[in-house]
């Protein structure tokens, strides 16, 4: 029997690789190996969906407390279109990937980089969106580089962020320079304010500052340093069927041009 699997296993890797290699690079690439549709969610099922409301425009909140942006337009698009439902819920970024392990919350889309380490503890749709680390430079800061981060005394990030692995990258991992907040709003704020000299954080969401506060004479500036990220959808590594059922609902939103016209609503030239 051993030996009748043992013959038979180089065709099967065979076909495996075949297969593999007819995937059009672009698919949506489902978590599985298989193409078979995620099974229907059940009817009653409300899934909690988690994102720290403090990062516009892919979520905020407004004055009356509702949860708004790219991400929320996004996950109500692929809903609709995967036949699922949802309730939203503004979580602090610190600890929000616990929420998930602890069963809290079954879904977060938060502008969430997708990297190794977090691929480590949950599981990561498709990408949606792209972006990398830059730096917002108040008037009268002369930083064309990310070494010119090193002649500041204080770089801001929010702690636990891509953007504070980058100012480590420069700066060292136990640098005194990086100041670390719990909230943009509060990086920003001190930037505003004159407590930290330069800011690190996602290229949509500091372009989005600036446009928005284009008085303050503030500037983004881009460097090689800082690789491109992808943001993702993050779920439960034992909930296959759910992350399937997000590329789905994602690759359904893409192809209906849902996600075009949301991306247009936030990001139009
Ligand atoms: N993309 C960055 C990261 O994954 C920042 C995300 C912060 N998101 C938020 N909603 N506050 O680390």
């Amino acid at each position: 029997m051993f030996a009748d699997i043992a013959k038979k296993l180089p065709f099967m890797l065979a076909a495996t690789l075949a297969l593999a290699a007819c995937q059009p690079k672009e698919a949506a690439a489902p978590a599985g190996d298989n193409a078979s549709a995620a099974a229907p969610a059940p009817a009653d099922k409300v899934y909690n969906v988690a994102m720290n409301a403090n990062f516009p425009p892919f979520e905020s909140t407004t004055t009356g407390g509702e949860i708004v942006g790219f991400d929320v337009d996004i996950m109500n698009a692929m809903a609709e279109a995967g036949g699922f439902k949802v309730k939203y819920k503004n979580q602090p970024w610190d600890g929000i990937f616990a929420t998930l392990t602890s069963g809290e919350n079954d879904i977060l889309i938060s502008g969430i980089t997708i990297t190794e380490e977090r691929k480590q503890t949950m599981s990561f749709s498709a990408p949606y969106f792209e972006v990398k680390q830059v730096i917002l430079v108040p008037k009268g800061q002369d930083i064309k580089l990310a070494d010119d981060l090193k002649n500041l005394d204080r770089v801001g990030v929010t702690t636990g962020t891509t953007a504070d692995t980058a100012a480590q990258k420069i700066l060292g991992a136990t640098s005194t320079k990086i100041a670390r907040f719990e909230s943009l709003p509060l990086v920003i704020k001190d930037v505003e304010n004159g407590g930290v000299q330069a800011m690190i954080s996602d290229s949509a969401v500091v372009a989005h500052y600036i446009k928005n506060n284009s008085d303050e004479g503030f500037t983004m500036v881009e460097v090689p340093d800082f690789p491109k990220e992808e943001y993702g959808i993050a779920v439960r590594k034992e909930d296959t069927e759910l992350l399937k059922l997000m590329d789905e609902s994602l690759q359904k939103i893409r192809e209906s041009g849902e996600y075009d016209r949301i991306y247009s609503k936030y990001f139009a030239q």
